[in-house]
């Protein structure tokens, strides 16, 4: 007897795929029959994991902080699946600590363009397919910090906000098309997006052994495109124990 899992026939296009919470989402979607698109700047490891999740996965590189790449990484996405994706994942990000009166212009032009404008610019190149369809689902990894505040962080934060503000819209204008929008918001998560803080090393961090896993996020992603289509989950937060 075959059995069919619950995103057999659907696609997935998810960014930051190359490691960290993207590359361990876009691994539960496989394993739930989503044939995924895998988007981020090296092309290497999006291969490499295109290969082991197999379903036809796709591996695009392309560089998000560029204004142009979000419609190209878009058509090409629609182009090798044939359609649209029916499922956004938004991982791609980059994680400044620097206060008020250090950050610099590279590190907030960075948290702008790849955590804030990208985003959008992805979701309003595939929106009108969706749209079409009558059915889709965006799905933003925030964070705790789209919430709350904590210091050193300000071009972090005021770019998970921004992504806030732009899921709670989105779903402002979609409500009642059958498109779908979640907000996932982890606390801190470990993968290598602090290998440039040294956690383990600062008493002003969480250890490593205190976050989450990349695939704790990944199964949150997982069962909230697994809901059955009237279920539009809204938002999940997740914090460690
Ligand atoms: N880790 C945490 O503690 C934590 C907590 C809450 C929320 N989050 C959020 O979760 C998301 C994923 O974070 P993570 O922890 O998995 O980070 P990560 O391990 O550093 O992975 C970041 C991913 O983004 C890709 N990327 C970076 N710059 C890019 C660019 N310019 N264009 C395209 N892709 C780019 C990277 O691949 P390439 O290098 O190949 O481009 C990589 O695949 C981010 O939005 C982050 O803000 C993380």
């Amino acid at each position: 007897m075959t059995t069919t899992l619950p995103l057999e026939g659907r696609s997935a296009l998810v960014t930051g795929a190359s490691r960290g919470i993207g590359a361990a989402t876009a691994r539960a979607l496989a394993a739930l029959g989503a044939r995924c698109v895998l988007v981020s700047r090296r092309e290497g490891p999006l291969q490499d994991l295109a290969r082991a999740i197999g379903r036809g996965a796709v591996a695009l590189s392309g560089d998000l902080a560029e204004p142009a790449a979000a419609l190209r990484v878009a058509e090409a996405a629609t182009a090798a699946l044939g359609a649209a994706p029916d499922i956004i994942v938004h991982a791609a990000g980059s994680f400044p600590l620097s206060a008020v009166e250090a950050v610099s212009d590279a590190e907030l032009d960075l948290a702008l363009s790849l955590n804030v404008a990208a985003p959008l610019r992805l979701t309003r190149a595939l929106l009108p397919a969706m749209r079409a369809r009558g059915a889709g689902h965006v799905v933003t990894i925030g964070s705790v910090a789209d919430r709350n505040v904590f210091p050193s962080n300000v071009a972090y934060a005021a770019s998970k906000h921004a992504v806030r503000a732009i899921h709670e819209t989105l779903r402002a204008e979609t409500r009642g098309t059958g498109i779908r929008a979640t907000l996932i918001s982890p606390a801190a998560t470990d993968t290598a997006l602090w290998d440039a803080h040294d956690p383990d090393g600062s008493a002003h961090l969480p250890s490593r052994h205190e976050m989450l896993r990349p695939e704790d996020i990944a199964e949150a992603v997982a069962w909230a495109c697994t809901r059955p289509v009237h279920v539009d989950v809204e938002e999940l937060r997740l914090a460690r124990s």
